[in-house]
């Protein structure tokens, strides 16, 4: 098993290009089943995940290859309405292809995702919009079998009881070539919801309102290929900027996205930090100790503050002067990092969905091993800014999110490498 051996201490310093989404990658790949042509996706991140996708695509029988960051997919023949089980095990987000195959094909049998290292992932309500939109669903001996009672998807009025980014992408993947008028209320309003909107519209999709909370879409049969550009991963810019102010360093991100990311740069600058945006750049510098956020941190649908940033954010403040306090609100386990930057010598008191950080005037090395994608990166940030060697273990979980992961880190001066 692989491992990152990194030398903490140095301030990281430099100029990267952002990756492109891995979140809105995954639903776009899936969607490309939708508009039975070519098309060509750029700016796809190199990712583990981004492979599996391709791979269930070809499994499917279109014909899907990558080369570099970008994806080809030719949907023009489907030959198969099943997605086999150790290919839906290794994505949590191959959900994702429900909706989608159900659009269409009418029909499709998916495996139920298991529950995954933030604790039990429901699905009940991708299930229930499905349902309401005319889908028939037999769930039994771990299989998800459903299928349209006519030859499409009906449209429907759908509420969310919570603004779910998965469930709203499911409908949506179903609702664009379903019969009628589908309205989704109370919908996610990530970026990466407007991403996948963005290229449905570039395929003649007809939706309105995405980034919003109700979205109209307009289903219709004539969907056809185009080439669209993946948006940058605004997760991926908010770990390297932490990064970065952790070890009191000096960044300039290109090819970000600003305004998807001012919920999480607005909390960033309250530690100290000088933060500038010039169109797609982001400037950081923090030549001093970072200071503890003063309002409680509180992770929230977008716009809110992303919990996939909160681990990464906590690093950091790890180190910081004074006491800051994080509130998940999104998923019931996901501080698990904070056991691993408690070995770094951080002090984290965790207290159901409230953690309690009070910052130590220095970190130090020590093995951990990753135990989700953000918390993983978590791992690395602190590992960075603390003095001496840290060693992190089960790496292929920081491999699901970050496009050359330790590649990016040296370009910045960090010393880290893979073993
Ligand atoms: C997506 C992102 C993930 C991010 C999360 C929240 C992808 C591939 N993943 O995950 O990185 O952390 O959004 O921004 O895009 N829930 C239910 N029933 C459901 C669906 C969700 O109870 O049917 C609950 C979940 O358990 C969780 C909360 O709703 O507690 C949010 O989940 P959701 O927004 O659906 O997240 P994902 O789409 O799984």
């Amino acid at each position: 098993m692989q491992k990152l051996m990194i030398q903490g201490g140095k301030r990281l310093r430099g100029e990267i290009a952002l990756q492109g989404c891995k979140n809105s990658a995954l639903p776009i790949i899936a969607a490309t089943l939708l508009c039975g042509e070519d098309c060509t996706l750029l700016n796809c991140p190199k990712l583990t995940d981004v492979y599996s996708a391709a791979r269930i695509l070809n499994c499917l029988g279109c014909r899907c290859s990558t080369s570099g960051n970008t994806v080809w997919v030719d949907s023009s023949e489907v030959t198969e309405d099943r997605i086999p089980e150790e290919l839906m095990r290794e994505m949590r987000s191959s959900i994702i292809f429900m909706g989608a195959m159900v659009g269409r094909l009418g029909q499709c049998t998916v495996s139920v995702p298991g529950g995954c290292e933030l604790g039990p992932r429901p699905i009940d309500m991708h299930l229930a919009a499905l349902r309401k939109m005319g889908v028939d669903i037999r769930e039994g001996g771990g299989k998800i079998v459903c299928r349209t009672s006519g030859e499409r998807a009906k449209g429907a009025k759908i509420s969310l009881s919570f603004p779910s980014v998965g469930a709203t992408e499911n409908i949506i993947l179903c609702a664009v070539t379903a019969e009628g008028e589908t309205v989704i209320n109370n919908a996610a309003r990530e970026p990466e919801i407007c991403d996948l909107c963005g290229f449905l519209r570039a395929c003649g999709a007809s939706i309105s309102g995405d980034g919003e909370s109700r979205i109209v879409i307009n289903g219709r049969r004539d969907l056809h290929g185009c080439c669209y550009r993946i948006m940058p991963d605004r997760i991926a810019g908010a770990t390297y900027l932490a990064m970065t102010a952790a070890t009191r360093g000096e960044i300039i991100l290109t090819d970000a996205c600003v305004p998807e990311m001012e919920p999480f740069l607005t909390v960033l600058e309250q530690t100290g930090c000088s933060i500038y945006t010039r169109e797609n750049r982001i400037y950081l510098r923090s030549g001093s100790r970072l200071r503890a956020v003063p309002d409680r941190i509180r992770t929230m649908p977008h716009p809110g503050f992303p919990t996939d940033a909160q681990a990464v954010l906590m690093a950091a403040l790890a180190g910081a002067e004074g006491t800051s306090i994080f509130e998940e609100n999104i998923f019931d386990c996901r501080y698990r990092h904070a056991e691993a930057l408690r070995k770094m010598g951080a002090d984290i008191q965790v207290l159901g969905k409230v953690a309690i950080v009070r910052g130590v005037p220095q970190l130090t090395g020590a093995s951990a091993e990753a135990t989700d994608l953000r918390g993983g990166a978590a791992m690395a940030a602190a590992a960075l800014a603390a003095e001496g060697k840290s060693e992190i273990t089960r790496i292929s979980h920081i491999d699901r999110g970050y496009e050359r992961f330790e590649e990016t880190v040296r370009a910045l001066g960090g010393d880290i490498r893979r073993e």
